[in-house]
């Protein structure tokens, strides 16, 4: 939905904008190139490796780009240290790239055996392996229903500590098993693996995607000047309900108290953003043709109104 992004987010020239997830700078570049010379593009993403790529993609962009390793839930900060107050907009398009999926090393696929890693930041001290030893199944259970909408969560759950219980879950393809001795053959899906839940529900959980999104959101709100607008891109209901909430809230005017005599008083607080998009805008069948990772995909924007 790049197109709808550019119209949503519409830098001026010169501006200042925030990619919050770089990833392979395929936004970053259409932003640069709107904001032009003399604009700054600050470009975020918390797996160093991409960074690294946007950097190459990025390296004839025609504005400064100044490349962060940073979680984008610390946006504030992150503007504070380059001296920015305020800037014209910001887009967070979140989870994970084709190519970190595609990265064998990385541990996020099933399509090969890799050790489990799956951390988007290499300097977190937790990987899937360390959470799959120490976790417990009623917690597991939880992380496989709520992250991955997992039909299967209990039996999935126990096939991986039955396996980690004998020290045989060490690897993408020891999880892929487990989820192939746990879900009955008759109803594993032909049209995508019966791991492609677990293995989401797992990389959610390893790298707390999710966690303190909402108020993130609001925060990142904050660094919108007046008439600046945010957009963000979802590809998970959690993800989604979440800045649904964080635009809602930031709105919504303070429910008004009732004055002396019934009368009602001056609202307490103005409405911060005007919701751009009531409902949130989804791809075209042509867009989920050409790339289908884009099927889930949720766009919200939003303009700071005070
Ligand atoms: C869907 S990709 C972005 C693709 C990008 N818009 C492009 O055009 O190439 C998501 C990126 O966000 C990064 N990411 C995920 N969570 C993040 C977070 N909390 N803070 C910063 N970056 C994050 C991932 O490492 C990944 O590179």
């Amino acid at each position: 939905m790049l197109r709808e992004v550019l119209e949503y987010l519409n830098p001026p020239a010169k501006g200042v904008a925030v990619d919050a997830t770089v990833g392979a700078g395929g936004h970053a570049r259409a932003l640069a190139e709107r904001l032009g010379a003399g604009g700054t593009l600050i470009a975020l993403d918390r797996d160093a490796a991409m960074l690294e790529l946007a950097q190459q993609n990025l390296a004839d962009a025609p504005c400064i780009v100044q490349f962060v390793h940073a979680d984008y839930r610390n946006l504030p900060e992150v503007l504070h240290e380059l001296q920015i107050e305020q800037v014209d907009a910001i887009l967070v398009d979140m989870g994970v790239c084709s190519v970190q999926l595609d990265d064998p090393e990385r541990g996020l696929a099933f399509r090969y055996d890799a050790p489990l890693d799956m951390r988007l930041d290499r300097e977190q001290a937790t990987t899937a392996y360390h959470l799959l030893q120490r976790v417990k199944l009623h917690e597991l259970v939880r992380i496989l229903r709520e992250y991955g909408n997992e039909h299967w969560a209990k039996p999935i759950a126990r096939a991986i500590i039955r396996r980690r219980d004998q020290g045989r879950m060490n690897t993408t393809g020891d999880l892929a098993a487990a989820v192939l001795e746990a879900v009955p053959k008759k109803f594993q899906e032909k049209r995508i693996h019966p791991a492609t839940r677990t293995f989401q529900a797992i990389r959610i959980a390893v790298n707390r995607e999710l966690d303190d999104l909402q108020p993130a959101i609001e925060a990142m709100a904050s660094c919108l000047k007046i008439g600046g607008v945010m957009c963000v891109l979802a590809y998970h209901s959690l993800e989604d309900r979440a800045v649904k909430h964080a635009f809602r809230n930031l709105s919504q005017r303070a429910r008004e108290p009732v004055g002396v005599g019934g009368r009602k008083s001056e609202p307490s607080t103005k409405p911060v953003l005007e919701i751009l998009t009531p409902k949130p805008l989804e791809p075209s069948e042509a867009e989920i043709q050409d790339n289908p990772r884009a099927r889930s995909a949720k766009l919200r924007a939003a303009k700071r109104v005070a």
